[in-house]
Formats: structure tokens, sequence, C-alpha cells
């Protein structure tokens, strides 16, 4: 069966609830609360409800139900535990034309009651079509989750400046895309952290950006829209001549279990997924089934990849510009090795709205998945990251310095590891220093060597590992002994240590 989602201006009209139980008590609490008079026929009423009618809030009836009790009723409640009853009732509501809604007895319902989730002036229904009230429950409470006081504060201040809108930007179009571009953005930011004159600031500034955009965009706005038709990717109210914006969401380390929940959210609702090599298959498949997928991930040892970022940008800029919403999934943390920044200026200078979303960075996760915390009171009060890269020719790094960090993590180490234990026992670094390689970190197939930074090279080159891996150095691998998958059991059986000092 599929119901019809309605919500109901219940002000001022009458509402009957058979029964007088705690189900009851709380319908008659939602139907006051939706401005009903409420009428409650039980023999049997609540101490609340009691007092309801004794303040002259509900009518009470004290009595078992009886036909013509509907009288003038604009909807119904069975709330009875009495199917006998409800029958009856459901006849005289089916005869008067009343809705009514029998409590867990979907055969005498014309309207069931999902399950809400209220925050202000935003109510959220979920229904399973009477098949799973459990459920929707359990979903509702999800949901939840998403939609807090923030959400409230942001929709009362829309709601607030919706007139001064219309009138600041008085063409329709340009006006959806704008509240779209508002949603879109980071406004909601301000309000978490409860500034809402700097939400109105950034508002404004949105609003002000529509002008010069649309004219800017104008020559373009008649060929993109004839365009847009052939576009299976363009999206209906998105298409009024501003970009939409694009999101540099990271994607965590490996595991799809570690992208932040923000980033799911959305990745869920992406038009456009453009996704590097490193991120799990099953995130880009939480994208909407219609969603463009375009992999742009680069070989592992570069080559070409300036030319790729270009295009990389060329892409975003393209897609954002078509009111398309672009999430940029990156490897990791979109700004640790990730050229997130390079994407930002390109997008900046094109005038593409942009957001960051952190992500959980191989450079601490890949460790800590193999039981090394990057930092230790005892043993480890700094960490450097540093790229193996800059090992392969002549190096801008200190390596004096990097020598005496107390925990090296070097990403894209593997291929030039050699060079870069080399580089730093020239340096003065202790030949006897644990060290560790984490081959595919956080995933199923992880492998982990452990030797001394005199020996690692030698050891992984044995074990044939591949990239991804990741270096760390420093007497925080001896940790590992204690913390490590391998030792606790606490993860996935398929990790491996390889070798140990
Ligand atoms: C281009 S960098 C990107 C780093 C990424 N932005 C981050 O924050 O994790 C890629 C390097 O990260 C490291 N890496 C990423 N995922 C890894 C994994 N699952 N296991 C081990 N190392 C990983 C490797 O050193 C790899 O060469």
């Amino acid at each position: 069966m599929t119901f019809y989602p309605v919500f109901l201006d219940l002000r001022g009209r009458r509402a009957v609830v058979i029964g007088g139980g705690a189900v009851a008590e709380q319908k008659v609490l939602g139907l006051l609360s939706a401005g009903a008079h409420v009428t409650v026929v039980s023999p049997e009423p609540t101490l609340r409800l009691a007092h309801l009618a004794t303040g002259g809030e509900i009518e009470l009836r004290r009595r078992p139900y009886r036909s013509g009790d509907l009288a003038g009723a604009w909807l119904a409640i069975a709330g009875t535990d009495d199917r006998a009853v409800n029958a009856r009732v459901w006849a005289e509501a089916e005869r008067e034309g009343v809705l009514l809604n029998a409590v867990d007895d979907l055969d005498h319902c014309s309207f069931i009651a999902p399950a809400i989730h209220r925050e202000g002036d935003i109510t959220v229904a979920v229904s399973t079509s009477g098949k799973s009230p459990a459920l929707a429950a359990r979903l509702r409470q999800r949901v939840a989750r998403l939609i807090g006081p923030a959400e409230a504060r942001l929709c009362a201040l829309l709601g607030e400046l919706r007139p001064e809108l219309a009138a600041r930007v008085p063409d329709p179009p340009a006006r959806t895309t704008l509240w779209y571009r508002i949603v879109d953005s980071d406004v909601i930011e301000f309000v978490r952290r409860g500034d809402i004159e700097g939400a109105r600031r950034r508002i404004d500034e949105l609003v002000s950006e529509v002008g010069p955009l649309e004219s800017r965009l104008k020559p373009r706005l008649g060929s993109t829209r004839k365009r847009a038709q052939h576009l299976p990717l363009q999206r209906q109210g998105r298409v009024a001549g501003l970009p939409a914006t694009v999101y540099l969401v990271g994607a965590g380390p490996g595991d799809p279990g570690l992208i932040t929940a923000k980033g799911l959210e959305l990745l869920r609702s992406a038009d456009v997924v453009v996704y590097d090599r490193l991120v799990a298959p099953s995130l880009v498949a939480e994208a909407p089934p219609k969603a463009e997928r375009v992999f742009v991930g680069k070989a592992p040892h570069g080559g070409g990849a300036d030319r790729a970022q270009d295009e990389i940008n060329a892409l975003l800029v393209d897609r954002a510009r078509r009111g398309l919403m672009v999430v940029r999934l990156k490897g990791g943390d979109p700004f640790v090795f990730g050229r997130g920044a390079e994407e930002c200026e390109a997008l900046q200078a094109a005038g593409v709205p942009f957001h960051v979303v952190p992500g959980v960075t191989s450079a601490i996760a890949v460790p800590a998945a193999a039981g090394i915390p990057v930092t230790h009171r005892r043993v480890a009060s700094a960490f450097a990251v540093v790229t193996g890269h800059e090992c392969d020719g002549v190096s801008s790094l200190d390596w004096e310095a990097l020598a005496r960090v107390p925990t090296l993590v070097v990403l894209m180490g593997l291929s030039a590891l050699p060079e870069i234990t080399a580089r730093l026992l020239e340096h003065g670094a202790d030949p006897d220093t644990p060290a560790a390689v984490i081959a595919s970190g956080t995933l199923p197939t992880q492998r982990t060597v452990v030797a001394t930074l005199a020996t690692l090279a030698d050891r992984v080159a044995e074990e044939g590992f591949e990239p991804p891996a990741t270096v760390v150095v420093g007497e925080v691998v001896r940790v590992r002994e204690l913390l490590s998958a391998e030792a606790t059991g606490l993860t996935h059986p398929a990790r491996r240590l390889v070798s140990q000092v």
C-alpha cells in the first residue's frame, strides 16, 4: 500500500481520541500542540488527561465509546487495545467521512502516523507504510543526528530573510539558485558557531555575488542552457547561470568507514564525483546512481601529473558551472599532500564556490592501524610528515632537523626508501631507531614490516611491498608491541605483520 504523505493544519478543528491510556495521552498532547480542539472518550483516563480536562484544555467523556462520538470531528484516533471497539469506530468514521488512525491496527486506519523528528520549524516524518513502526523510530533517530538545533536556527534565519531576498533578487530562477547556493554554502558553519551576524554577512555576500555573476555569465548563459537540454547531467532547478559548490572531501586512508559523517552526507547528494586512485570503490558507490563518476587517479609514481592536475581543475570548474554539485573525493585529507589547496586556488580563480571537508589522513591513521601512535607522552612530543618525493633529486628539506624529530612519517616514500633511510643516517639518526612500513593500511590486506632504520629498506625490498605505503621512524614504533592489531586481535584478521625487529 502506498500512503500519500501530508502535514495537516488542525488549528481550530475537532479531533476525537477514543481511549485514555498512555498512548492516547501522547496523541492528545500532539493534537493539542497542533492547535486542535480535542475530545477524549475514556472511562479511565490517565491522570494527565484528567488534569487537562479539569483545566479546560480538552473535553473528557468519562465512559466507553458509543456510536455518535465522532459527530463534528475532522479527525479521530482510536487508542484502545480492543479491536472490536476499533472496528465500530472505523465504521462510524467511514460513514461520517472522518479521518481515522487506529493505533497498531492498520485495517482500521485511513491515515497512519509517521515517526516524527521535529527541530524548530523543521519536521521530518518517517513512514514504513505501517510495516515496521520500530524501524521507522530507529530511522527517525538517525535523521535526528543530521538535523539538530543549528539546522533549526538556520531555517528560522532563512525564513526571516525570505521577504528581503525576494525583493533583492526578483528573478525567480536566479533566486532559486541563490537559495540552493546559500543552503549549500558554509552559512551553516556560522550558525553552528552561534555567529548569527556572521551568517547574515555571509548570506549578504552571496546575494551581492548574484548580480555580477549573472552579468558575467550571461553571454554564455544562452548557449549553456541550450546545451543543457542535451546533457544528462544537468539538474533542473540548479540552472540559472550560477556555479554550484565544489566540495573537496577527504575520503580517509582506505577503510570506507573512515570518511567523516559530513563527507558521506555530501557524497550521497552529489551530482558528480571526481575521485582519486586510493579512494575505496565502495565509497564511490555511495553517490546517487545517476551521479557522474570521474576517475582522475594518477599513476602511483606521478608522470605528467601537472597536466593531469590542470585537467582536473578544468573538470571541476566545468561541472560546477553547469550548476552541478561536485564532490571532489580525495584519499586521506585533501590538504595533506593531496593538492587540495591547488584545486581551491583554481576554483577561486574561476569564481566557483568551494568548501573543504577534512578527512582522516593516512599520515596518522595508517600508523595507528598498525598500533603505532605518532606521539606518545614519554617518547615523542612532536612528529613531522614529509613526502618521499622530496628524496628523488635535490631535496629542499632540512634532513638534519628531520633526523632529530621524535617521529618521522613519510608518505609516498616506498620507492625512495633506501635514499630516505640513508639520508637520515647520514644526518646523524641512530641506526637502531625502530622503523616500520605499513602497506595498504586500514584495509583487510594491510601488511607491516617492523625493523630498524638501518635494516628497513632491505626488509621491505625482501617482502616486495607495493604502494600505498607509509613509513614511520621513531621510538613510537616500539609501542606497537602493546597496541597492534596483531597483538590485540582487535581488527581485521587478514592484517598481517610481516616481520619484527
Ligand atoms: C598522494 S599522498 C595522499 C595523502 C592523503 N592526502 C592523506 O592525507 O592520507 C598518497 C600517499 O599516502 C599514503 N597512503 C595513503 N593511503 C594509504 C594506505 N591505505 N596505506 C598506507 N599508506 C597510505 C601513501 O604513502 C601514499 O603514497
